[in-house]
């Protein structure tokens, strides 16, 4: 499967209507044209104005699988795209448009030599997404921004050391204990957040605030994204739809676990659907979230 989709690029099938709105602030627009020619139209992103914009970015497969189990052989997200070229292509766009890319302990453990840019899932497109990121304003690189209770991170992964990357890990008291007992990389700063045994998902955001970031993206895993959707600060979805029935218990594999409780009230949260593109067998959908 490696390369599935090689090269193809993200067919528009359909585009919600623009809904009748005040005026917003976006970022993005149409793309330049080393990018435009994988990816025809445009790719906006509302920002809001009271707080950062809140985007999630997953694949799944049709069975509703988002991540192999722990320790299971491949947890990484490729098995679940088929090394989806075009997906990972969708990834780089989004990373593209983000300040920051927020990710929890248990995805940054899954891929061990993974680097939360765009160059990393998109070598051959580096020098135009720098161009386009200059060109929108941006930072070189988006900041990682790691959340763990623990602290127990390899702080020799990739992604914590890649040089221009700045990355801030979010936790608690006993995980910077933990940390500032390691070698930890120069470009990373341990931020304390509250006093509990987790990072509460508002104190998070006022850490991605902090960074005067306007944009950030959130690569899960399924326990991150729950803990953002239950706080009700994801603003949007991005998902990949990869064409395998990956045959897991989906109840401990799926898109978002909310450990211990629902959404509350009974009820799910409810999203519109904005965009469908398609690349291949590759089904690319777009949420906006309901307030
Ligand atoms: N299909 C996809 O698109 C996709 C995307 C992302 C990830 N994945 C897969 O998902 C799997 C990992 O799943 P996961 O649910 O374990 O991932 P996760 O949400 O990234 O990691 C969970 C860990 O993150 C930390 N964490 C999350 N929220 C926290 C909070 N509010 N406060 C403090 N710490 C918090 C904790 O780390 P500590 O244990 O260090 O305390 C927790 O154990 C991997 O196999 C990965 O490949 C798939």
């Amino acid at each position: 499967m490696a390369g599935r989709s090689e090269g193809l690029s993200l067919e528009s099938l359909w585009d919600a209507p623009e809904p009748m709105r005040d005026a917003v602030d976006r970022r993005g627009g149409l793309l330049p044209p080393p990018l435009a020619a994988r990816f025809p139209g445009d790719l906006m992103i509302d920002l809001r104005a009271e707080r950062p914009t809140v985007v999630a970015n997953f694949v799944t497969s049709l069975d509703g699988v988002v991540a192999m189990g722990p320790g299971e052989v491949g947890a990484g997200g490729a098995e679940i795209s088929g090394s989806s070229e075009s997906d990972r292509f969708m990834m780089a766009l989004l990373r593209g448009l983000a300040d920051v890319v927020v990710i929890g302990a248990g995805t940054l453990r899954a891929g061990r030599r993974h680097v939360w840019t765009s160059a990393h899932v998109q070598p051959a497109f580096a020098d135009a997404f720098a161009s386009w990121r200059r060109d929108l304003g941006l930072t070189p690189q988006p900041t990682t921004i790691v959340v763990t209770a623990s602290g127990n991170l390899d702080v020799a992964h990739a992604g914590l050391n890649a040089p221009g990357v700045p990355v801030i890990v979010a936790t608690t008291k006993a995980g910077a204990n933990r940390l500032a007992m390691l070698p930890v990389s120069s470009n990373v700063r341990v931020e304390v957040v509250g006093d509990g045994e987790r990072v509460p998902a508002g104190a998070l955001l006022e850490i991605v605030r902090g960074t005067g970031a306007r944009v950030a993206l959130c690569e899960g895993g399924p326990h991150l994204f729950g803990e953002l959707l239950r706080a009700r600060i994801v603003d949007e979805l991005f998902l990949t739809v990869a064409p395998q029935v990956a045959g897991r218990d989906a109840a401990v594999h799926r898109l978002a676990l909310v450990e211990g409780t629902s959404f509350g009230k009974g009820s799910g949260r409810w999203a519109n659907l904005a965009s469908v593109r398609r690349a291949g067998d590759d089904l690319f959908l777009r949420y906006r979230f309901e307030p």
